[in-house]
Parts: structure tokens; C-alpha cells; sequence
């Protein structure tokens, strides 16, 4: 396994914690389902990142999944935080979507689904702690204009629709200031705390 992810390492860091470069996403720790979810979008090209979609061409099923599985297990540290700059007002509306969303707009809170403490929920919803501002801002921005896709129901389309082009960039200022959990590993699956039906999470 070591030598079949040397290809990925250079962007994801050696065990998945990510580089430098902001827009390369820490993997290490997410759950499987998610993981090997992303890897067969980015195989079958319904997920568009041109280094990726080469990389995983082609690449069968199971080989997908022994990749997502090993990726899962690691807990490797957490990269320093990244301070988005981001003013006062930028960073409690941040905080507020995050832990109790905005009834009035119909967006759920984060937590909801991506757990208390931010580390994702097993099977298939990915943790946003240690992801850099500028991923989680992009990620968002490509649902809203529907650029990235996951299973129907797809409930993160219904949820960044209604995100403001403000509130995609003070979820993602906030997140990144946020101190890495003592235990990273995902909740189990609570399907009865999710506010919307997901596709991946099933
Ligand atoms: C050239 C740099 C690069 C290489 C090499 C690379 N990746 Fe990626 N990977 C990225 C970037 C950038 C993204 C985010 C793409 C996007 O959606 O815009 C990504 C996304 C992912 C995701 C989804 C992460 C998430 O949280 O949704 C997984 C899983 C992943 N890569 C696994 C791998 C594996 C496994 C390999 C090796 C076979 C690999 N990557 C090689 C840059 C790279
Ligand atoms: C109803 C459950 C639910 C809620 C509430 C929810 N999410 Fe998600 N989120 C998901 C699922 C499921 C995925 C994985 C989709 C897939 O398979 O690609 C996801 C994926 C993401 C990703 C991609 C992470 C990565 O590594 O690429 C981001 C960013 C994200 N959500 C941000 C948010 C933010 C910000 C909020 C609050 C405004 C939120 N989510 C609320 C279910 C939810």
C-alpha cells in the first residue's frame, strides 16, 4: 500500500494530512464510504480535478476501496491552523451557521450531520476539521453552481444553494481557525440527527 500511494503522497502528505498548499484537502481520517465515494467520482469524472481524474482512471473498484480504507486509518497530526483574516462579524456568522445554522434561510447547522465535534460521520460524511479556508470555500461554491455532485438525494446542493457567497467564506474562515479534535475519528451513523436526507449517507 505504501507503494501504491506514492503518486498521491506529494499532495496529500504521506499518511493524507495534506501540504502546504491550501487547496490540497487533508484525507487522513475521513471515513471510508466517503473516501472511496470520491474516488470512484473522480474516476468516473462526475468529480472534475484533472490530476485526479488521471491518477484513478481506470483504476477498479476494489482497488479504490483497499485505497479509501487505508487512507480512513491514519491519524496523522493536524497541519497548523490557518488564520483567514477575516473580521469579527465575518467569523460569528461563521460560527452561528456552523453550530445552529439559519432557520430563516432553511440552512441546517453543520454539526447536524458532520458531527459535534466536526470529524465527520460514518459512512459517508467527511469531518471539516483541518480543512484549509480556500478547499472548503471552493467546495461550496462548486455545489452552489453545480460543479460537484454526489448522490441524489444530494443533500449539500440543497444546503449551498442557500449559502450566500458571505456565509461560503465565513464557514470557511471559521473552520480553519478551529483547534484540531483530541479524538478525529468519525461518529457513527445517526441518521436520526441528519435534518435532510443524503444520498451518500445511506
Ligand atoms: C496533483 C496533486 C494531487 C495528487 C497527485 C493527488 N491528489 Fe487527491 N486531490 C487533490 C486536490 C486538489 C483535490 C481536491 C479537488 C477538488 O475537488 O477540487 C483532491 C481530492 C482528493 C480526494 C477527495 C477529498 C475530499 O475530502 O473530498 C481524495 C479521496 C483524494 N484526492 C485521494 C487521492 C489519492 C488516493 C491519490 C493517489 C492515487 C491522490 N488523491 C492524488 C490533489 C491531488
Ligand atoms: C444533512 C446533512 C448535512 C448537513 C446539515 C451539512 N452537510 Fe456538508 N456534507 C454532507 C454529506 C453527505 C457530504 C458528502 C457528500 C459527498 O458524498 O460528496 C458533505 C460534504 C461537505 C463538504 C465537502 C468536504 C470535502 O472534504 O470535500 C463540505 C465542505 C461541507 N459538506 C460543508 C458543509 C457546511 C459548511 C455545512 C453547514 C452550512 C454542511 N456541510 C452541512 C452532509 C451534510
Amino acid at each position: 500500500m505504501e507503494a501504491r500511494v506514492q503518486g498521491c503522497v506529494t499532495c496529500h502528505g504521506q499518511s493524507g494530512q495534506g501540504t502546504s498548499n491550501g487547496y490540497f484537502p487533508r484525507i487522513a481520517g475521513k471515513p471510508a464510504g466517503y473516501l472511496y465515494n470520491q474516488l470512484v467520482a473522480f474516476r468516473d469524472g462526475t468529480r472534475r480535478y484533472p490530476p485526479m481524474n488521471y491518477l484513478v482512471a481506470y483504476l477498479p473498484d476494489a482497488y479504490l476501496k483497499e485505497i479509501a480504507d487505508h487512507f480512513a486509518r491514519q491519524r496523522p497530526p493536524f497541519a497548523a491552523r490557518e488564520d483567514a483574516g477575516a473580521d469579527a462579524a465575518t467569523l460569528a456568522r461563521g460560527k452561528a451557521l456552523v453550530t445552529a445554522g439559519d432557520p430563516q434561510k432553511g440552512i441546517p447547522a453543520c454539526i447536524a450531520c458532520h458531527g459535534e465535534g466536526l470529524t465527520g460521520m460514518n459512512p459517508g460524511i467527511p469531518g471539516l476539521v483541518g480543512l484549509r479556508p480556500s478547499y472548503i470555500a471552493a467546495q461550496l461554491t462548486r455545489w452552489r453552481v453545480g460543479d460537484r455532485h454526489a448522490a441524489d438525494p444530494d443533500c449539500m446542493k440543497r444546503i449551498a444553494v442557500r449559502l450566500s457567497e458571505i456565509d461560503v467564506n465565513a464557514v470557511g474562515a471559521w473552520l480553519g481557525q478551529q483547534d484540531p479534535p483530541r479524538d478525529p475519528s468519525p461518529e457513527s451513523s445517526n441518521l436520526v440527527r441528519m435534518p435532510l436526507a443524503c444520498g451518500s449517507q445511506r
